[in-house]
């Protein structure tokens, strides 16, 4: 898919990735971007090719309305996420939920509300930003990672499904990325901006596993080589 000419909707646009996102997709000369957000003050300096747009993943009703005001968008980009932490076995069940809350169930209320909209305007395409934890858990993360690997299978089905529609869907896999959500993390980072470029640049080239930074790639070839030795290598982790 061209990212040229195209109209995009981004979630969670006002920081991280989701904002590199709107930076590059201006730069790859997409013709409008809807920047996501639960509180769309928090987006910053915009564009004139930038359009605002209220998206809480929580909120059904308030997603309808997004998806009526985007109702030319051709690609959607799920970004938006949350990251918890701790132990399966030890943190309190109602966190658990809340990264499932978000991650798997309101990464599908936003495809529910825009695959009409895409299939509309098709050739349309999702893109949901995943991570290398979808294919190999570490324990410190364990629920997080459960959520991303739900997110994966729905990732599966939806392509099989939405294939028939005209929509395309792409699988996004990052590995540590520099943004609030990684501040704890002791591992080299990539930087949101050459993430953002590289997802681009997977839909751009119709690349459905997209691995945006080395350590993506390199997770990704251990795990299509050995997937028992990168899950040992997470679960020391
Ligand atoms: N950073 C990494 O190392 C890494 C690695 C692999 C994958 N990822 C994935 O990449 C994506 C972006 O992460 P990031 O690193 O940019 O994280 P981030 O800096 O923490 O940003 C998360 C974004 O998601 C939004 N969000 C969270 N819950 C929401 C909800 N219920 N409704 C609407 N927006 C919501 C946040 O909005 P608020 O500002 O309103 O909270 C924020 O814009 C996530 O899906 C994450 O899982 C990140």
């Amino acid at each position: 898919m061209n990212i040229k000419g195209s109209i995009v909707v981004v979630t969670g646009a006002n920081r991280g990735i989701g904002r590199s996102l709107v930076g590059a997709l201006l730069a790859h000369g997409a013709n409008k971007v809807y920047a996501g957000a639960r509180d769309t003050s928090k987006l910053g300096a915009t564009d004139s090719r930038v359009v605002p747009l209220k998206m809480d993943l929580s909120d059904e009703a308030g997603l309808a309305a997004a998806a009526k005001t985007a109702g030319d968008a051709t690609l959607l980009i799920n970004n938006a996420g949350v990251l918890e932490g701790g132990s399966q076995l030890t943190a309190p069940i109602d966190t658990l939920r809340r990264e499932f809350e978000t991650n798997y169930f309101g990464t599908l209320r936003v495809i529910r509300a825009f695959v009409p909209v895409l299939e509309k305007n098709k050739p349309g395409a999702i893109a949901n930003v995943l991570s290398v934890v979808s294919w190999a858990s570490m324990p410190g993360i364990g629920a997080y990672s459960a959520s991303k690997a739900a997110s994966n299978s729905m990732t599966m089905a939806l392509r099989g499904e939405l294939a028939k529609r005209g929509i395309s869907v792409f699988g996004v896999y990052p590995g540590p990325v520099d943004t609030d959500m990684a501040k704890g993390i002791e591992l080299t980072k990539t930087s949101p901006d050459d993430v953002a470029n590289a997802i681009l640049k997977g839909i751009e080239n119709n690349s459905l596993y997209i691995t945006p930074d080395p350590m993506a790639e390199q997770v990704y070839a251990g795990w299509k080589g050995d997937h028992a030795a990168v899950e040992a290598q997470f679960g020391s982790m």
